[in-house]
């Protein structure tokens, strides 16, 4: 069935014009809001009547600033709409905070109905998938550019949305693109070649968006699974730049599919190593046996980026993080940071670690964060205060009724 549906066949549409640069830009009366340029490719699966068809459909030169274009302002969040073809779609949602700009939505929307775009689809249906995962984030009152591509899945559809030769700026104070610009990490060039041309803001990084959860095992000499982790990690490491010769803070998530894991289990000791992506992450755990708890105890990372004027390396043993009961798990489905040394901290994401006395291969049951159990509170302490609140003011009305009950009595 599943295998059905993936062997679709890859149609490119020679038909169209290759993707172009398009030029979009939304205003409100003569101000103009957000300006873009940029290029974009889906790919995208649709129902025929033996299986399924994947094709790859440019976003053509002909799109135009379409419905639901919007500056926003009084809690309506600026959009960008381009409209293309017979009723498709391309739409992107900003939003703003801390003098920092993002793509939070992009939704794409396509008409099945065209027949042209979607060859013997069996479906007539309008079709709107989005996501909130993109990487595009600016600094305020700077340009958005990105030449390099970078794909963004629309929910677990298998589809995709492929922008590249990007150029964009939202919350613009004037009708031009600013000269100053945020280039994303993929533009900025990984060796000591010739500097980029256009004056680069390095000193904000931009935060992408949170981790994927990687899950991660460790097995014993006999085979049994004896460390559990599930979690997305991001690391904030601040290194020498090669490429801008200074000190640098970058943000980047662990990518579980890039990240191979091994470790060790001993009985008051379990280790679990992650590498990949040319960085070297080990996490220690131990196991206080009188008090039957355990802790993650030491880090230690070691990165040689191409960016990096030289190796980077640190550990901290004498942590005391993701404390957990023995023959229990540790969960924090909120962000947690973890400060390693100064130049170094973790930030973790859905997180669940067991690293002793794991059965079955399974987490037992989970201890939770107090962060996570603190964000549950608040609910309940509002909902007692509101319970408490109707409380006081029947018996006030009870009472009143009563006294002036009384009061009639004895006219
Ligand atoms: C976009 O699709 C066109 C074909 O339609 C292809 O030639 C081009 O390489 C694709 N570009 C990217 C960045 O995927
Ligand atoms: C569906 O039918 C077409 C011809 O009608 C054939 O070329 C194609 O391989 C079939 N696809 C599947 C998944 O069976
Ligand atoms: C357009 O601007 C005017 C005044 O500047 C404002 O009142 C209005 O809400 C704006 N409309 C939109 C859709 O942003
Ligand atoms: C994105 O926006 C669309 C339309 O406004 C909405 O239906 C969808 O739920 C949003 N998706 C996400 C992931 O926020
Ligand atoms: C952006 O520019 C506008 C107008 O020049 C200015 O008022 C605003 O403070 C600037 N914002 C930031 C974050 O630099
Ligand atoms: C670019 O940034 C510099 C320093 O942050 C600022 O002085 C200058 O006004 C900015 N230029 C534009 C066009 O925003
Ligand atoms: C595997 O070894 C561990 C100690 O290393 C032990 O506690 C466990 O019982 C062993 N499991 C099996 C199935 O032999
Ligand atoms: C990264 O670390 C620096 C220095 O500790 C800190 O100021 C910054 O807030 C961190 N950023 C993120 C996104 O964790
Ligand atoms: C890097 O900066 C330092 C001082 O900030 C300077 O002395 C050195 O020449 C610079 N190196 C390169 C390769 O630009
Ligand atoms: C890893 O996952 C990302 C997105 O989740 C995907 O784009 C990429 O192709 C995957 N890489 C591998 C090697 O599977
Ligand atoms: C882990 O425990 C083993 C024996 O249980 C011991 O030999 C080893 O030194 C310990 N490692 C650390 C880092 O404490
Ligand atoms: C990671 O560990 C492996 C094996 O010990 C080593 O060969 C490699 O150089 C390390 N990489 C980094 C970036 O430290």
């Amino acid at each position: 069935m599943s295998r059905k549906l993936l062997s679709g066949v890859v149609f490119v549409l020679g038909w169209m014009t290759a993707a172009q640069a398009v030029t979009l830009e939304v205003k409100n009366g003569t101000s103009t809001c957000i300006k873009a340029d940029l290029s974009a490719n889906f790919t995208i699966i649709y129902p025929i009547s033996n299986g399924t068809r994947t094709v790859v459909v440019p976003l053509p030169e002909s799109a135009k600033e379409g419905n639901g274009s919007s500056c926003g302002g009084a809690g309506i969040s600026p959009d960008l709409v381009a409209s293309f073809g017979e009723g498709h779609s391309l739409g992107l949602v900003f939003a703003s905070e801390n003098l920092m700009y993002r793509v939070a939505n992009l939704t794409l929307s396509f008409n099945l109905s065209d027949t042209k775009t979607f060859p013997e689809s069996s479906s007539k249906e309008i079709v709107v998938l989005s996501s909130n995962t993109s990487q595009i984030s600016a600094k305020l009152n700077t340009t958005y550019r990105c030449k390099s591509s970078s794909s963004i899945r629309l929910g677990s559809s298998g589809m995709t949305v492929t922008l590249f030769n990007i150029r964009l700026q939202a919350y613009m104070p004037s009708s031009n693109l600013s000269t100053n610009e945020t280039v994303c990490s993929a533009d900025i060039p990984s060796t000591t070649t010739a500097p980029t041309t256009t004056p680069v803001i390095p000193t904000t990084p931009v935060i992408p968006t949170n981790p994927e959860p990687g899950n991660y095992s460790v097995k014993n000499s006999n085979g049994t699974v004896c460390l559990l982790a599930k979690m997305g990690l991001q690391l904030n490491v601040t290194y020498l730049s090669k490429s801008q010769n200074k000190t640098i803070v970058a943000i980047t998530n662990l990518q579980p599919n890039r990240t191979s894991f091994s470790g060790t289990c001993e009985s008051t000791n379990a280790t679990l190593l992650l590498t990949g992506d040319l960085t070297n992450l080990t996490f220690t755990f131990t196991l206080n046996s009188s008090s039957k708890t355990y802790q993650l105890s030491a880090v230690n990372m070691s990165a040689n980026w191409e960016d990096m004027a030289a190796l980077f390396s640190v550990s901290n043993s004498s942590l005391h993080y993701l404390q957990g009961t023995l023959g229990r798990s540790y969960m924090c489905s909120v962000e947690e940071v973890l400060p390693v040394v100064s130049t170094f901290s973790i930030n973790t994401f859905d997180l669940q670690v067991q690293p002793f006395d794991v059965r079955d291969n399974k987490f037992g049951p989970a201890d939770v964060c107090r962060m996570q159990k603190d964000n549950m509170l608040v609910p309940i302490i509002v909902g007692a205060s509101l319970a408490g609140l109707v409380l006081i003011v029947l018996i006030a009305y009870l009472i009143g009724r009563k006294r002036s009950h009384a009061g009639y009595q004895t006219i």
